[in-house]
């Protein structure tokens, strides 16, 4: 049975070519969520081109409401999530600090 996955920030970097390799994978629909919908939906058209199982899911993870809305939409369409990745972030470093300082 094909299994859903999500995967936030998925548009570009490192969350773009983790959906193209979970699709690649077999077996697994991914939906490729984005802050911005015109991104995500580039993004997805990509890999679509690519013969993979790809969609576009709109979802900004620092907004209560499009967080709930995209989780309704799983649920209407799926009902259920086997995979979550929580890839959407940005890492702040201090430069005058070593590693195990940051904060
Ligand atoms: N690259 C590294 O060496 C490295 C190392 C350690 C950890 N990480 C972590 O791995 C993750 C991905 O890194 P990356 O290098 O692939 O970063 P990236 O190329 O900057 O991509 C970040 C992705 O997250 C999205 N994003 C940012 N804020 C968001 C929000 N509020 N809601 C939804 N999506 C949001 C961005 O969307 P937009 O295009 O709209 O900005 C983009 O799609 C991050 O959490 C990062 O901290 C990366």
């Amino acid at each position: 049975m094909t299994k859903i996955a999500l995967i936030t920030g998925a548009n570009k970097g490192i969350g773009f070519e983790t959906a193209r390799q979970l699709a690649q994978s077999g077996g697994v629909h991914v939906l490729l969520a984005s802050r911005d919908r015109a991104k995500g939906v580039d993004a997805a058209l990509k890999l679509q081109g690519e013969g993979l199982d790809v969609e576009a899911l709109t979802l900004d993870v620092t907004d209560a409401s499009s967080i709930s809305d995209a989780a309704k939409e799983v649920g209407r369409k799926f009902g259920h999530l086997d995979i979550l990745i929580n890839n959407a972030g940005v890492a702040i470093q201090d430069g005058s600090k070593t590693v195990s300082e940051q904060p």
